[in-house]
């Protein structure tokens, strides 16, 4: 979804936290060879993952691979078309700041999609939520290692227009889908 309704034909896309590269892939998809994503992760292993995949899927896709802090993203402002961000926040220790980052690298009229970890609605939900967590924390083989976050307030208070909110997954275990277009362009 989060590729779906950002990512067009020609477009220059980042992937933060890309991992080993499944949005990253799909967008390049997208994109075609008018385009270019460049996957982006603090992981040197995630990416030779993602290089790996991409090579075998679509070895003539125009990608770029690059590690870093996607709280210090080392791109100027108003770069890209489309910054992209799946389950890549929710284990940092400053989501908003890495929004931010997000918004700041795309040109005006460009978009910011992002899923990430959120709380039930519902509060029996999260507190039965937050007891599995607790013990999920303990056992790290089991634990997503995905905290809920919220960056919708940051991204708006910088001026970026959002035109997506909604949660996806199941009440336990719900996710929320971000897209944020920043004016102008
Ligand atoms: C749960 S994975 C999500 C990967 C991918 N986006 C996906 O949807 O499959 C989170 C990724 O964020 C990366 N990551 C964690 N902290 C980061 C940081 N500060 N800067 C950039 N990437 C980071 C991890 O290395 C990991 O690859």
């Amino acid at each position: 979804m989060v590729v779906n309704r950002t990512v067009h034909a020609g477009d220059i896309v980042l992937d933060a936290g890309a991992g080993t590269g499944s949005t990253g892939i799909l967008a390049a998809q997208k994109t075609g060879s008018s385009g270019s994503v460049t996957f982006f992760d603090l992981s040197h292993e995630m990416l030779a993952a993602a290089k790996k995949k991409i090579a075998k899927e679509h070895p003539d896709a125009p990608t770029s691979f690059e590690t870093g802090d996607m709280c210090q993203l080392p791109f100027p402002d108003n770069h890209f078309d489309v910054a992209l961000s799946t389950y890549s926040l929710c284990p940092l220790y400053d989501p908003a700041k890495a929004a931010l980052e997000m918004y700041r690298v795309v040109k005006p009229g460009g978009r910011v999609g992002i899923a990430h970890s959120t709380d039930p609605t519902s509060p029996a939900i999260k507190w039965l939520a937050d007891r599995v967590e607790d013990i999920a924390w303990k056992i790290p083989s089991i634990s997503m290692g995905c905290r809920s976050v919220d960056v919708a307030p940051a991204l708006e208070q910088a001026g970026g227009k959002i035109v997506l909110h909604t949660m996806i997954g199941i009440p336990l275990w719900p996710f929320k889908i971000l897209i944020v277009e920043k004016p102008g362009g």
